[in-house]
């Protein structure tokens, strides 16, 4: 039997990592700056993790969820406490778009209603709910088309609130920063109105914090930035070091009823090991500030980088390498398509908060991320074709930060 083609592949087959380092089947070492695409929170194969995983792999690893599980109840107060959301409760599932499909489930039953806000740009996942609220029609089949869903452009709270005043709301979901749309973090104010209005309008406010939570952004959920609580926050990719999950944090207003929400697999003990571990490293080792302070120094890097562009012509908007939103980088794309791109693209615009950083250049970068892995053996993300997308484990040291600029110096 052969694989189901679906993904496009870099020519490498890592066998082994730790830390901040990954290795190939050939031996050649790697500095991770993508984290397999932001799930490796807390580093690779901590010694602390594999302890906790693997003994619970001697005790119990599944049972269903028709019985007491309480490292399911340990885990809830450790993300209560790393959250500070101790009030609110945890839904346990596998991944991200299945956190999203149950927060917008939670969303329709609370108001009875059907239609849903996102906005554009936005990626929520690709199960059929969370794909169509996802702004991309290429990866939604007919079958997913039944939804009801409005897309607003980012921070237009007019037309939010002009779409909530029609009453058939069920839910507005909201990605903490945007990953897959080009790290496009939402101003803080618009969080601000936003929270206010779905309050006002009585329609839960859905965060989708899969990408940007877990400490990523250099606080728990990125939108602890704005100074805001939402009715209902997605988590997945750092919560559990590689290990498949997804959770959703329930604010008291929602009331449970037996049978509402149900899974197999989610919250099994094996997952609640992993996870429990990685909440545990986070606090111990204080990541969250880690992914701030190393996150803060990697962008003064790559501004200084751009700085030292001998003919003038490379910019980085200051302005956003410090504020970080989006209304001050609007315009970016637009500007990137219009210019005729130069034979090596040279960096425009950095975005983003933490660990969670996007270069923007001002070309297409599919052959600087090439160099930079078979080259210089760095892993990159990317968001489009002209972003190389940052998504380090939060461990990163700057020594990890100096190795890589210079890396990405030799290769423009
Ligand atoms: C913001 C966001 N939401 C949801 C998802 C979907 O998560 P999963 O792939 O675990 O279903 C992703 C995945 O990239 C994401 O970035």
């Amino acid at each position: 039997m052969k694989l189901f083609d679906v993904y496009s592949l870099f020519d490498v087959t890592p066998v082994k990592a730790l830390g901040t380092r990954v290795w190939d089947d050939k031996g050649t070492e790697y500095l991770d700056l993508y984290g397999g695409h932001a799930v490796i929170s807390v580093g690779h194969c901590h010694p602390e993790y594999v302890r906790a995983v693997t003994d619970q792999l001697g005790k119990i690893g599944f049972y269903s969820n028709s019985v007491h599980n309480p490292l399911q109840e340990e885990l809830a107060e450790k993300i209560g406490e790393l959250s500070g959301l101790q009030d609110y409760s945890l839904f346990l599932c596998n991944s991200g778009a299945e956190a999203n499909e149950n927060a917008l489930k939670l969303a329709s039953f609370h108001t009875g209603k059907k239609r849903v806000i996102a906005f554009r740009g936005a990626f929520h996942g690709r199960t059929s709910g969370a794909v169509a609220v996802t702004d991309n029609p290429r990866i939604r089949a007919p079958f997913n088309t039944g939804h009801e869903v409005t897309f607003v452009g980012m921070n237009d709270i007019l037309t939010v609130k002009e779409e909530l005043s029609k009453g058939d709301v069920a839910g507005v979901i909201i990605e903490g920063i945007q990953g897959v749309g080009g790290i496009i973090i939402p101003d803080d104010g618009f969080m601000r109105d936003l929270s206010a209005a779905t309050k006002e309008a009585g329609v839960p406010l859905i965060l989708d914090e899969v990408q940007s939570g877990f400490g990523r952004s250099g606080k728990f959920f990125a939108h602890q930035w704005a100074g805001i609580k939402p009715d209902l926050i997605t988590m997945a990719k750092g919560m559990a070091g590689g290990f498949p999950i997804g959770g959703v944090l329930i604010s008291p207003e929602f009331e449970p009823v037996k049978g509402m929400l149900g899974t197999t697999f989610g919250g099994n003990h094996l997952a609640m090991a992993a996870a429990i571990a990685v909440a545990d490293i986070i606090k111990e080792e204080n990541l969250v500030s880690n992914a701030l302070e190393v996150g803060e120094y990697l962008k003064a890097r790559l501004l200084a980088l751009t700085d030292g562009a001998p003919d003038g012509e490379t910019t980085a908007t200051l302005g956003t390498l410090r504020g970080g939103t989006a209304s001050e980088a609007s315009g970016g794309a637009e500007r990137s398509e219009a210019v005729e791109p130069p034979e090596t693209p040279s960096v425009k615009e950095i975005r983003g908060r933490g660990l969670m950083l996007g270069v923007e250049f001002n070309g297409p970068v599919a052959e600087i991320r090439k160099r930079l892995l078979f080259e210089k053996h760095v892993f990159t993300g990317v968001s489009g074709k002209n972003m190389i997308r940052l998504l380090a484990p939060l461990v990163l040291s700057k020594d990890d930060v100096d190795i890589f600029i210079k890396a990405l110096e030799e290769v423009l």
